[in-house]
């Protein structure tokens, strides 16, 4: 199993549009074996996938209550299947602000260790797990961290994406003792045909020194009417040009992760 990490620690960016888009498409389309989590309080990729729970169980459990930590839960336990094939998911709520205080307060040298932990029980299961991180970098999303292949940053051109990147390309840095493996990729996102998106994008790619998606999702309305309707975009709208350039993106991410 291979995992990506969808974050930026920009709001309203695409991060959720694009970890549902990715988890759908390599399910859906390309037969690969998904386990989605969410990892953000707001539970808004639970609510795409239409499993989100004000009381259910799943992110706060796998990190507080697993039996790697002397909890009862299993990971399978709370994984739950979603209405498409071949996609599972793990949920959250805002029971994870608290778990991230938890996590914070807790003493023990295990706290940023756990997801990993439970991860190795699913290791074998699933080709792709593909996680929808919140905005902060908490104690669920360096968990998450620790045991990532490759982050994605979603980048909507237009305001402090430059900073964005450095500031991520540090906290990487730092969690290079525990995950060498770790490395990241700009994604641009929301994009719009104008003279400054066209140089910040030729900047990215040519210059910035990081990895970079050749595809940009661009923008459109029936992307905000898919997050309306709570469903995955590529489900409400099988060829519309976000869900064209998705599948763009998987395409290339395959290609980057499997050869
Ligand atoms: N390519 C796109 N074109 C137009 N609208 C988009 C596109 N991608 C996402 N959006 C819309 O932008 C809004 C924010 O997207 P999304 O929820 O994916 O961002 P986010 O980074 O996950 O936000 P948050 O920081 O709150 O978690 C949503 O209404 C979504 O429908
Ligand atoms: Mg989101």
């Amino acid at each position: 199993m291979k995992t990506i990490a969808i974050m930026n620690q920009k709001g309203g960016i695409g991060k959720t549009m694009t970890a549902a888009s990715i988890a759908y498409l390599l399910g859906e389309e390309q037969g690969k074996k998904v386990l989605l989590v969410d990892a953000d309080q707001q539970g808004n990729v639970s609510m795409l996938y239409d499993r989100y729970k004000p009381e259910g169980i799943g992110m706060s459990e796998l990190l507080e209550r697993h039996r790697s930590v002397g909890g009862s839960y299993k990971t399978t336990d709370l994984i739950q299947t979603t209405p498409y094939h071949n996609i599972d998911i793990i949920t959250a709520n805002g029971y994870l602000m608290r778990t991230n205080m938890n996590l914070l307060l807790n003493e023990k040298e295990d706290q940023i260790l756990r997801f990993a932990a439970a991860m190795l029980e699913v290791q074998d299961v699933y080709d792709y797990c593909v996680v929808d991180c919140g905005l902060l970098l908490d104690m669920t999303v360096t968990n998450v961290l620790v045991a990532t292949d490759l982050v994605i940053l979603p980048v909507k051109i237009g305001g402090f994406e430059i900073e964005a990147i450095a500031n991520m390309d540090e906290q990487l840095e730092d969690l290079r003792s525990l995950n060498n493996r770790i490395r990241m990729k700009i994604l641009m996102t929301m994009r719009q045909k104008n003279q400054t998106s066209l140089q910040v994008e030729a900047w990215l790619k040519e210059s910035s020194g990081q990895d970079c998606f050749v595809t940009a999702v661009r923008r459109s309305i029936i992307a905000e009417k898919a997050t309306m309707q709570r469903v995955p975009l590529p489900k409400f709208s099988k060829n519309c040009i976000v869900t064209q350039d998705y599948r763009n993106v998987v395409t290339e991410l395959l290609k980057d992760m499997e050869g």
